[in-house]
């Protein structure tokens, strides 16, 4: 989508040509200063109860009287906080989604000045949000919306921030995308030979260094434990490894690592049939780092970057790992597969070994890890995890600003009391009791050399039901935490 700011002040919104001029209300009286041909048909609209400003009324007036535009969305936020906006805004696109709107003028009125980067930053997001139709198995999906226009409408004191925001939401709504192209594609056409094209092709296209091993490379390295996942299937595994380099070499990188289980069956270990499908997301977190990559090579941040991507199938077979086999992890540590579905964390425990060769100055892994965070914070937070409270407060508000939340979970030693192998160094799984917490205590073992966090995206990457599809999270999230440690 083509994005645009343009200076126009609030009095004088009357002026602005667009298929669609979308008016996004903030507060529970119209803001002063509103252009008063605006303010005459909200007015009207409200008198007639057709509109209100409370929380998710939106309304379309075709040819309004005193207007440049063809059309006037009123959408009303009621509160005046970023995230109250955005949802009035995603209710004013899908008043034009399905009409024959192809440029839309959107401007927030009401709202505190200090948000206007942040609202155009998520403007962009939205916008490309309600045009994304995935197609790539369903050609005859319905054509995409007919918007390909958005300019985005400051007062001239604003301008400066709004096009900052707009330039880093389009940013982050490219790297949001490519994710959820990356997720959505089912098992068969996202494989882990796919990611590693994925991730060469962005290496092209951005001069990104990047390497991408076979099962050779990873045997040399040591790898036995994100081997022993791997080997119960045909499709030949792939360990990615990219480098955003936008600071000297000596400034330490942040390094993010992506689970990307192509598709998780459970093993020999097997899930029961019922939405086994959507194991097709659980690359989720490898997405996610791709996407937040192709981000940050977008915005060019000075800092330099390493995103490591592990990816396999988790299948059954003559050759799969079983319940109660030990492997040696690169880190040496001895494991016993207890369970063979509890798989994420052994292929991260030695990506986490791995990511030390970097001298990194913070680690942080990402992954659709357990059932149990799905339980314990549903769909709406991601579990975060880290070592230390200032890694913590960054990440909690990157994923504030980007409207992509997190929480912390916590990190106590006693929740590692289950995690005993009488047979091996550690086993891969504890009880069931706080079973997204075990798994980090897991992970932990293995993240001991740098500055660890660690997001269990398994309640946030992908929707289930009608909606079923990738979310693209918390590609917003990283990528405000890594442009926040550029310094
Ligand atoms: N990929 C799953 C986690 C998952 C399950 C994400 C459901 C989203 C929805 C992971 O590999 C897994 O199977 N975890 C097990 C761990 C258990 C065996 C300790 C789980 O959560 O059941
Ligand atoms: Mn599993
Ligand atoms: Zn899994």
């Amino acid at each position: 989508m083509d994005f645009k700011v343009q200076t126009t002040e609030l009095e004088a919104l009357a002026t602005a040509g667009a298929d669609a001029l979308i008016v996004v209300l903030g507060g529970d009286s119209l803001p002063e200063g509103l252009d008063a041909a605006v303010a005459k048909h909200a007015q009207a609209a409200i008198k007639l109860g057709d509109f209100s400003l409370k929380a998710g009324q939106a309304i379309t007036l075709t040819q309004p009287d005193g207007l440049k535009a063809s059309r006037l969305v009123l959408a009303a936020s009621g509160k005046t906080t970023l995230a109250a906006a955005r949802a009035a805004l995603a209710a004013g696109l899908a008043q034009v989604k399905s009409r024959g709107v192809a440029h839309a003028a959107v401007v927030f009125a009401g709202f505190d000045t200090a948000l206007g980067e942040a609202l155009a930053e998520q403007t962009t997001i939205a916008a490309t949000d309600t045009v994304y139709v995935y197609r790539h198995t369903k050609p005859s999906a319905p054509a995409a919306p007919k918007l390909a226009k958005l300019t985005l409408l400051a007062a001239k004191a604003a301008v400066k921030e709004a096009r900052a925001g707009l330039a880093r939401g389009q940013a982050i709504a490219a790297g949001i995308e490519l994710a959820r192209e990356c997720a959505n594609r089912p098992a068969n056409h996202a494989t882990p030979t796919y990611l590693g094209q994925v991730v060469q092709q962005l290496g092209k296209t951005h001069g990104l260094k990047v390497e991408v091993m076979d099962r050779k490379a990873v045997e040399k390295l040591g790898m036995g434990s994100f081997l022993a996942v791997a080997q119960g299937s045909d499709e030949p595994l792939r360990f990615i490894v990219a480098r955003y380099d936008g600071a000297p070499k000596s400034v330490a990188p942040v390094v993010l690592v992506g689970k990307g289980i192509t598709f998780d069956t459970g093993g020999i270990s097997l899930k029961p049939g019922a939405e086994m499908d959507e194991m097709k997301f659980d690359m989720g977190g490898a997405a996610s780092v791709i996407g937040t990559l192709r981000a940050v090579a977008e915005l060019k941040p000075k800092i330099n970057l390493v995103v490591i991507v592990a990816a396999c199938e988790n299948m059954p077979s003559g050759n799969a790992v079983k319940p109660g086999d030990v492997v040696t992890s690169m880190s040496g540590q001895t494991i016993e597969i207890l369970n063979t579905d509890a798989e994420g964390r052994l292929i991260l425990c030695d990506a986490l070994t791995y990511a030390e060769r970097f001298k990194p100055a913070v680690v942080v892994d990402v992954a659709t890890l357990t059932g149990a965070c799905v339980i314990a914070l549903g769909g709406v937070r991601s579990g975060m995890y880290a070592s230390d409270d200032e890694l913590a407060a960054a990440l909690a508000a990157a994923g504030d600003a980007a409207l992509d939340p997190c929480w912390r979970m916590p990190l106590d030693d006693d929740y590692a009391e289950g995690l005993k192998s009488n047979f091996a160094d550690v086993p891969n799984i504890a009880g069931r009791a706080g079973g997204s917490i075990t798994a980090a205590k897991f992970l932990q073992r293995f993240a001991s050399k740098y500055r660890w966090g660690h997001l269990d995206i398994a309640g946030t990457a992908w929707k289930g039901g009608a909606a079923k599809g990738a979310t693209g999270r918390p590609v917003g999230l990283l990528t405000h935490f890594v442009l926040g440690q550029s310094r």
